[in-house]
């Protein structure tokens, strides 16, 4: 079966059919705006419908509830994570991956993953000085970069000239744009990828000649072990870390630099974590996460499967995408979730919410079979992260007006619009 071929076979019942469009059929102003106008027009189950794109969303308490059951074999969240990244990235990053990033999280992983931060930021420390000006969301991809290539490709790969070759390259190798700038997908199919191919054998390069360490870098190379020839195990295993790094700059930068920016709207929130209060980090962390989430959640149909959303139980045959997306439900599934309140969550566990038609209706991480298996790394990264910068300085917001997300992004964690801009001074 191809899977993105042409007209499928119809829903039963036929859902509402929307007129929307997604951002990679056509020009959208604003991609949440736009499902958000379809859902008021049609309901909370409806389908989109561009040539060789066929969604059908769901927001309903059971429909929601009944897509986070949905079995990964006849409703895969990875075939539709396929299909949104290889607009972006070249197949040969795809082919033949033999360390995969759902293999990231085994036991002792996380403490090493987390003692590469403590180096990253004792490093992104000095680079800052006594004081200065800097970009929130620079700052925090940086040091991104500088944690995921210490802890997929080892130490070497996260110092001097090999980093700052590494960061250029995967700034155009950035799996993202494929929904943040979803808009930007036309164009990078008309060049034939040719700038992402660029990058990727200039990644290459940089990280062939590498040696690993003990930690995951060191299992990538043992996963090659067995490959006979030299030049196609040092490719595999540079091919190998760079899914990886791709995988894992989705989200998490984004989410410290929301967690940054709505930190120093907090005053209280702020001095607690300057007294080390790192579980209530920990909350912000989250808190923000789900206060900047665009995620599109999607299951692409591989065999028949029915979806009840409450109402009407509907077939959905293979070649359509089931959908939920998360800025539609994250702060206005019951009333009070509009706000930044860290305390609204017990540990990784929303606290009960008066109105709210079931506790799958918000999340930051995901729900079910696939919730996100960095949770807790990403949110002890988070929370590490915060407590070093502001307890090393007084930071001083120079935006206007609270920083806005990229209009036409549709998944992940929100980038922001424009410049972030912070002063700091060393405290
Ligand atoms: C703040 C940071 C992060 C957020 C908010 C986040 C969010 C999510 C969400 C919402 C899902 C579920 C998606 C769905 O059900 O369709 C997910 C899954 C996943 N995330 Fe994360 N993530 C973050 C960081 C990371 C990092 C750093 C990595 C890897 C290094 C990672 C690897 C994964 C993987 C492999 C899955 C798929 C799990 C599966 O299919 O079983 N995430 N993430």
């Amino acid at each position: 079966m191809r899977l993105d071929a042409g007209v499928p076979t119809p829903i039963v019942p036929v859902p509402p059919l929307a007129a929307q469009a997604l951002p990679w059929h056509r020009e959208v102003a604003d991609a949440v705006a736009t499902v958000a106008e379809a859902r008021r027009e049609h309901g909370d189950t409806f389908a989109i419908s561009h040539d060789r794109d066929h969604y059908l969303f769901t927001f309903s308490a059971s429909g929601v509830e009944a897509f986070y059951a949905l079995p990964e074999d006849v409703a895969s969240k990875g075939v539709a994570d396929y299909l949104m990244l290889r607009r972006k990235l070249p197949d040969s990053l795809f082919e033949g991956r033999r360390t995969l990033p759902g293999t990231l999280f085994r036991r002792d992983d996380v403490a090493d993953y987390l003692a590469h931060l403590d180096a990253a930021l004792d490093v992104t420390l000095a680079e800052m000085g006594e004081r200065g000006e800097v970009d929130v969301f620079d700052l925090t991809r940086r040091l991104g970069h500088r944690l995921g290539l210490a802890s997929w490709a080892g130490t070497a790969a996260a110092r001097g000239e090999a980093f700052e070759r590494l960061v250029v390259a995967f700034d155009v190798l950035d799996g993202s744009d494929a929904f943040v700038h979803p808009d930007a997908m036309a164009a990078v199919a008309a060049s034939g990828k040719a700038a992402e191919l660029a990058a990727l054998e200039e990644v290459v390069e940089v990280l062939v000649p590498l040696a690993p360490d003990d930690g995951l870098s060191g299992r990538v190379h043992a996963a090659w072990a067995d490959e006979p020839d030299d030049a196609a195990r040092r490719r595999g295993i540079a091919l190998d870390v760079a899914l990886l790094h791709v995988a894992s700059m989705s989200n998490l930068h984004a989410a410290l630099g929301w967690a940054l920016v709505d930190l120093l709207s907090h005053p209280a929130s702020l001095a607690r974590l300057r007294a080390g209060d790192t579980d209530h980090a920990s909350r912000c962390a989250l808190e923000s996460t789900r206060l900047a989430q665009r995620s599109i959640m999607a299951r692409t149909v591989l065999a028949p499967v029915s979806l009840d959303d409450g109402t009407t139980t509907y077939a959905v045959p293979p070649g359509w995408t089931i959908a939920t997306l998360l800025p539609l439900l994250n702060t206005s599934a019951a009333p009070g979730l509009e706000g930044w309140d860290p305390d609204r969550w017990d540990r990784h566990r929303l606290r009960d919410v008066e109105g709210l038609a079931s506790p799958r209706l918000v999340t930051a991480f995901g729900h079910g079979r696939h919730t996100c298996p960095a949770q807790p790394f990403s949110l002890a990264a988070m929370s590490t992260a915060m407590v070093r910068l502001v307890e090393a300085y007084d930071l001083t917001p120079l935006w206007g007006s609270h920083p806005a997300p990229v209009p036409a992004q549709i998944g992940g964690v929100a980038r922001a619009a424009g410049p972030v801009p912070v002063a700091y001074a060393a405290r």
